[in-house]
């Protein structure tokens, strides 16, 4: 393996190598002490928490090597065009979603978006999604004040509860141990699924939702189930035989690598592999707000295998983003860098530009993935927090036809969804308006697309790539 950083273009001077060197040798799994960890909570036991750590650290690992390194192969034949990567779910799971509808019912959403997207894109899609371990939370304020009395923020369940208490709000390393039990059980329910064939293709009406049944987008969905069984059946003929591959799909996990703590008690070595591993999940990614290229986070991450994202403001710039890209993948890897941009609709425009033509003149392979959910979160007058499903989209369908016309590729989509009947964003087929959200609004953190909202996204973006392959 090369050892000096790989720009084919881009100048990079000696001393920047030298400390590029320096600094991997002396990566640890806990070498992002050194650094400034933004967003980390204060526990106020440290040996309580030491306790949990030390318990953290001999319990199994949630994922393994080998799962991390066949993912990291898919993510690079999406960076190389041969499939689209579908990411997806909660902003923030909850300890008490913990249950089987959540499950399945998030389960059933991400595969129908990936058969709308296998159908109408004609490629393979990798499915990641946001759970079995979603459970730590940034803040933009460290505290909150209701009626006069202020508490430290809520910050995800893996630190503390969304009840406004002092008791509730206290970091409890005890929630460590129960985000590692909880993201286990998950984990098994999702696998057990899969592989029992609730992701067969033969039999789609598993992954019905009922109350979607009358739905504007029921008929199209119906049309094209019908259409892949079709296919099926005929390739079925051909062959002679039942084919047993369509039986199950991959699944793979992802969260923010935000409580450094949690992750650097799940980060190992394994038997006949070289380096390390997060075991806590497949694909965890960075934070907008913990990005700093000389930050611990960013720190942490360089020194695990594992495929990994980091999302891309509003306040990145070209040579931020370049910065980031020398030190999380020196080697200019494959399937090892995702880069999620998450501008919103009226910045995107603006800001993207520059940074793709950037990365695309330095030689830098990268995955990039848009995030059109948390750059257009907004606060209405009654306090709700809600995003419009007409920006999502719209800042989606900018972001596919910046990349084509600057000649990079958008290989995939990350949204917070659930398979749940909530009204948290406005507007989609059913046109939710403000006076819905109060319905069902659950999530206690960022608003979430509901079932429908999230499939009728996955029909546009198939209907953006058709129109634009016609003109190509
Ligand atoms: C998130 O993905 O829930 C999140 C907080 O995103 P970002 O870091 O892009 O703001
Ligand atoms: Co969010």
């Amino acid at each position: 393996m090369p050892e000096l950083p790989f720009f084919a273009n881009a100048a990079v001077s000696p001393e920047r190598q030298f400390a590029t060197i320096a600094e991997a040798k002396e990566w640890r799994p806990d070498s992002w002490r050194h650094r400034r960890a933004e967003q980390q909570p204060v526990y106020p036991d440290p040996e309580a928490l030491n306790e949990a750590l030390a318990r953290l650290r001999r319990l199994a690992p949630l994922v393994t090597s080998w799962e991390i390194l066949a993912l990291r192969e898919r993510l690079a034949e999406a960076e190389e065009g041969r499939c689209f990567l579908l990411q997806g779910g909660d902003c923030a799971e909850s300890f008490a979603d913990c249950d089987s509808s959540t499950i399945a019912a998030r389960l059933k959403v991400l595969l129908q978006m990936s058969l709308v997207l296998v159908h109408g894109l004609r490629m393979p899609v990798v499915r990641v999604g946001r759970f079995a371990g979603q459970y730590a939370k940034p803040r933009s304020a460290e505290y909150e004040t209701r009626d006069g009395i202020t508490l430290p923020s809520y910050r995800g369940d893996i630190i503390n509860g969304p009840e406004f208490t002092a008791e509730a709000r206290r970091p409890d390393p005890a929630r460590l141990l129960e985000a590692h039990a909880r993201s286990a059980m998950t984990m098994n329910f999702v696998r057990a699924l899969v592989d029992g064939g609730f992701a067969d293709l033969h039999h789609p009406e598993y992954w019905d939702l009922d109350w979607v049944r009358h739905s504007p987008l029921a008929a199209e969905y119906q049309r094209m189930v019908e259409s892949i069984g079709e296919a099926l059946r005929f390739m079925e003929t051909l062959a002679g035989r039942r084919i047993s591959s369509f039986n199950r799909v991959d699944f793979y996990t992802s969260h923010e690598a935000l409580l450094l703590v949690y992750e650097e008690a799940l980060t190992r070595q394994v038997p006949h592999q070289w380096g390390w591993f997060n075991l806590s999940t497949h694909f965890p990614w960075v934070g907008m707000r913990t990005a700093q290229v000389d930050g611990a986070h960013v720190e942490y991450m360089r020194g695990i295998r594992n495929p990994i994202g980091v999302k891309i403001g509003p306040t990145a710039t070209p040579e931020t983003v370049l910065d980031l890209v020398r030190v999380l993948n020196p080697h200019n890897e494959r399937g090892r860098l995702a880069l999620i941009h998450r501008m919103g609709v009226d910045r995107i425009e603006k800001l993207l530009p520059p940074i793709l033509a950037a990365v695309r003149d330095s030689g830098a392979r990268v995955l990039w993935v848009c995030d059109p959910m948390h750059g257009n979160t907004e606060v209405l007058p009654n306090g709700i927090k809600t995003r419009r499903f007409d920006r999502i989209r719209r800042e989606l369908e900018l972001a596919f036809d910046i990349h084509a016309d600057l000649g990079t590729r958008l290989a995939g989509i990350h949204l917070e969804l659930t398979g749940e009947n909530v009204t948290e964003c406005l507007g989609g087929a059913r046109e939710l308006e403000e006076a819905d959200l109060e319905r069902a609004y659950k999530s206690t953190v960022d608003p979430r697309l509901n079932y429908e909202q999230s499939l009728e996204l996955a029909m546009l973006i198939v209907r953006k790539c058709q129109a634009r392959s016609r003109q190509a």
